[in-house]
C-alpha cells in the first residue's frame, strides 16, 4: 500500500515529519488513496448500530429517549482507513464508544473478524480488547497523572500478561518509545513534562502495546497545533505501513480525512448519509448534506475559494430519520435516499 506522507521539512526527520500542514489543512492533495479490494471477511463489520440514551424531557419531566445513532452500517478492511465525518453532535464518538463495547449498542451488531462482540460478555471481551484500541483526541486528560509516562504505556501489558520479569517489561516499553519517536530517556517522566503532540505519542504507544490490529482515532489530533498535527498523521500512517493497521479516523477536518483515508462515510444526526471512495466524496458528492460539508471547506489557493459557491444545507424535506435506504449510484459509492412521506 502506498500513500504520500505530508512534506517533509529539510531538517525533520523523513518519518516523523515535522513540519507544519500545508497553509490550509482543506488544501487539495496531489493523490488520493484507492479503496482496497474487499476480503473475504472484512476485519470489523458493523451492521445496523444504534444507540438511545434516556434523557430528560422537557414536557412534564417525563423520561424521553434520544437516538444518537439511529443505524449505521460499514465495514473495514484490514490495512484500510475509513474516515468518520460530520458535524459535531452527529453521533461519531457514540459509534465509537460503541464499536469498543465502552458503552453497549442499543441494536445492531459489531463483528470483529465474525465475531458479534455485542453478544459477548465483558470477560469474554477482555482477550478482544486487545485486538482493537482507541486514541482520543484529548492528550490531556487521557494520561494519568500520577503515572510515568512508562508505566502508563506498560499497564495494558501488565493488565493483559500479568507480571513480568522487569528487564523483558522495560525492553518492550523502549521498543514502543521508540517506535511513535520518543526517547527512551523520557520514560521516567511524568505527563506534565510533556507537549501535547508528546502526549499524543504516549497514548498512541500505550495503544500499541498489545499489538492491535485496529485502532478507533476519535479526533486524534483535533486537540494538537496544526504543526504537531502532520508529525501525528505521519507516525499514524507508518504504524499502518508497518502493521497493517486498520483505523476508524474520526475527524471534521475533511482536507486531513482526503489525504489520509481510503473510503469515507458521512455521518448526520445519528445517521451515514453518504459513504464512497475518497475520489467519491470529494469529487462527486450526491448528499446535499455531503455539499455543503464540502463547500464549507477552505481551498489552498485564494483564487479558487473566492470563486466558490457556497452550499447550505436546510435539512431533509421529510425531517430525519424517516425511513430511507443507502442506493448504490455508483460501484461503491452509496447515498441514503429518503423514501417520501405520503
Ligand atoms: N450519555 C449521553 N446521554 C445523552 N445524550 C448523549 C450522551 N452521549 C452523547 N449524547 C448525545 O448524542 C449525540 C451524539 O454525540 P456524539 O457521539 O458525542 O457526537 P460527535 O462525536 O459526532 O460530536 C449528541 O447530541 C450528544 O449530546
Ligand atoms: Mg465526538
Amino acid at each position: 500500500m502506498t500513500h504520500d506522507p505530508l512534506p517533509a521539512t529539510a531538517t525533520g526527520n523523513p518519518a516523523i515529519a515535522h513540519d507544519p500542514l500545508p497553509a490550509t489543512a482543506t488544501g487539495n492533495p496531489a493523490t488520493t488513496r484507492s479503496p482496497l479490494p474487499p476480503a473475504r471477511q472484512p476485519l470489523l463489520q458493523v451492521e445496523g448500530l444504534s444507540k438511545e440514551y434516556s434523557v430528560n424531557s422537557p414536557w412534564f419531566g417525563r423520561r424521553g429517549v434520544f437516538t444518537a445513532v439511529g443505524g449505521v452500517s460499514f465495514s473495514l478492511e484490514k490495512g484500510e482507513t475509513l474516515g468518520l465525518v460530520g458535524e459535531s453532535g452527529s453521533g461519531k464518538s457514540t459509534v465509537a464508544r460503541c464499536l469498543m463495547q465502552l458503552e453497549r449498542p442499543s441494536g445492531g451488531r459489531v463483528l470483529l473478524e465474525g465475531r458479534d462482540l455485542t453478544e459477548l460478555s465483558q470477560r469474554e471481551l477482555r482477550p478482544l480488547r486487545k485486538v482493537m484500541q482507541i486514541i482520543f483526541q484529548d492528550p490531556y486528560s487521557a494520561l494519568n497523572p500520577r503515572m510515568t509516562a512508562g508505566r502508563f504505556v506498560a499497564d495494558p501489558i501488565l493488565i493483559h500478561e500479568g507480571r513480568q520479569p522487569r528487564q523483558a517489561l522495560e525492553q518492550r516499553v523502549r521498543a514502543l518509545f521508540a517506535k511513535v519517536g520518543l526517547d527512551s530517556s523520557h520514560i521516567g517522566r511524568y505527563p506534565h513534562e510533556f507537549s501535547g503532540g508528546q502526549r499524543q505519542r504516549i497514548c498512541i504507544a500505550r495503544a500499541l502495546a498489545l499489538s492491535p490490529r485496529l485502532i478507533v482515532a476519535d479526533e486524534p489530533i483535533t486537540a494538537l497545533d496544526v504543526s504537531i498535527q502532520a508529525q501525528i498523521i505521519n507516525l499514524l500512517q507508518q504504524l499502518q505501513d508497518e502493521q497493517g493497521l486498520s483505523y476508524l479516523f474520526i475527524s471534521h477536518d475533511l482536507g486531513m480525512v482526503r489525504h489520509i483515508c481510503h473510503r469515507v462515510a458521512v455521518m448526520l444526526r445519528g445517521l451515514i448519509v453518504e459513504t464512497g471512495s475518497v475520489e467519491d466524496i470529494f469529487n462527486d458528492p450526491r448528499h446535499p448534506y455531503t455539499q455543503a460539508l464540502l463547500s464549507a471547506t477552505l481551498e489552498a489557493d485564494p483564487a479558487l475559494e473566492r470563486g466558490k459557491k457556497r452550499v447550505f444545507y436546510t435539512g431533509s424535506p421529510t425531517g430525519w430519520q424517516t425511513a430511507g435506504y443507502m442506493k448504490e449510484v455508483s460501484a461503491g459509492h452509496f447515498v441514503r435516499e429518503e423514501t417520501p412521506v405520503p
